[in-house]
């Protein structure tokens, strides 16, 4: 049997229209002709008027949102879940439910980027905790378990990297200090950090957290709020919020 000789030149012709075609066939030259997506450098705050915004963020359609809240390049899906007004949900945050119980979070929240809110476990007292009952025996109904209602109030500050576990009822006012795991109940206007967290101080005198929990300025109306705006810019005193223009 005679042995056939290639001309290198035909060869390497060859591989380069193969190797070209298999780039066209995968995409590869489409994409590398496409023009970079545009990013958008700013979010319009003043766009805020009533309707909530949502930016770069995967939302359920049974989450409910309210007026002027504003949820950024984040990811809110599942059960029951529910946010008030003017609340802003910054990058990376995670809230979940796969449990029937609620995850509510008040109006005037602020929760910082990379935190993560779940309101269901997986089943630890069972064998195991993975999905077993949906992913192997292809059943509906729940893999998981909940402690109960997680319920955040108005006013709420959430740090950054900080996670909130299920069936935990969040005061008004409170601040959760960055990279805290709240594991238990937090009273209004407590400042807590740690994992679990703990009370490190309160952020004003019980005096004016018993009137700020009276007053409830979270529920006034938008022009009432304006109307009083030297209670909202500065340090609070007990002057300030005995001087309130209705
Ligand atoms: C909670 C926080 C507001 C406290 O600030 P502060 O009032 O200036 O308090 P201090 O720095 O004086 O700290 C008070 C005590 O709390 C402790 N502490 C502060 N931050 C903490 C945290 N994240 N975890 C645990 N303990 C914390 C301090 O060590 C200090 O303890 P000590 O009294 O034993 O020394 C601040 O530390 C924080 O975590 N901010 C969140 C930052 C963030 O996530 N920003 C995102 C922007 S949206």
């Amino acid at each position: 049997m005679g042995s056939k000789i290639y001309d290198l030149d035909i060869v390497l012709a060859t591989i380069k229209k193969a190797v070209k075609k298999i780039l066209v066939l995968s995409g590869y030259e489409i994409r590398k002709k496409r023009p970079a997506p545009t990013v958008k450098q700013h979010i319009n705050f003043e766009y805020l008027e009533e309707e909530p915004l949502i930016y770069k963020s995967d939302v359920g359609k049974n989450v409910k949102i309210g007026k002027r809240t504003m949820i950024i390049r984040s990811a809110i899906d599942g059960n029951n879940i529910s946010i008030g007004n003017n609340t802003s949900i910054n990058a990376h945050t995670e809230i979940h439910n796969s449990a029937e119980n609620q995850i509510v979070i008040g109006s005037f929240c602020s929760i910082a980027p990379y935190c993560n809110i779940f309101g269901h476990n997986h089943n630890h007292h069972a064998i195991t905790t993975y999905y077993i009952r949906q992913r192997i025996f292809k059943e509906t109904g729940s893999d998981v378990v909940s402690k109960g209602d997680t319920i955040i109030g108005n006013d709420v500050w959430i740090g950054t990297q900080s996670v909130i576990v299920s069936g935990i009822k969040i005061g008004d006012g409170a601040v959760i200090a960055a990279n805290s795991t709240v594991t238990s109940d937090i009273p209004p206007y407590a400042i807590v950090g740690g994992s679990p967290a703990k009370i490190i101080k309160y952020r004003f005198s019980d005096d004016i957290i018993k009137k700020l929990l009276e007053l409830q300025w979270w529920h006034w109306d938008i022009e009432k709020i304006k109307r009083n705006k030297n209670l909202f810019y500065g340090d609070l005193t007990l002057e300030k919020l005995n001087n309130i223009v209705e």
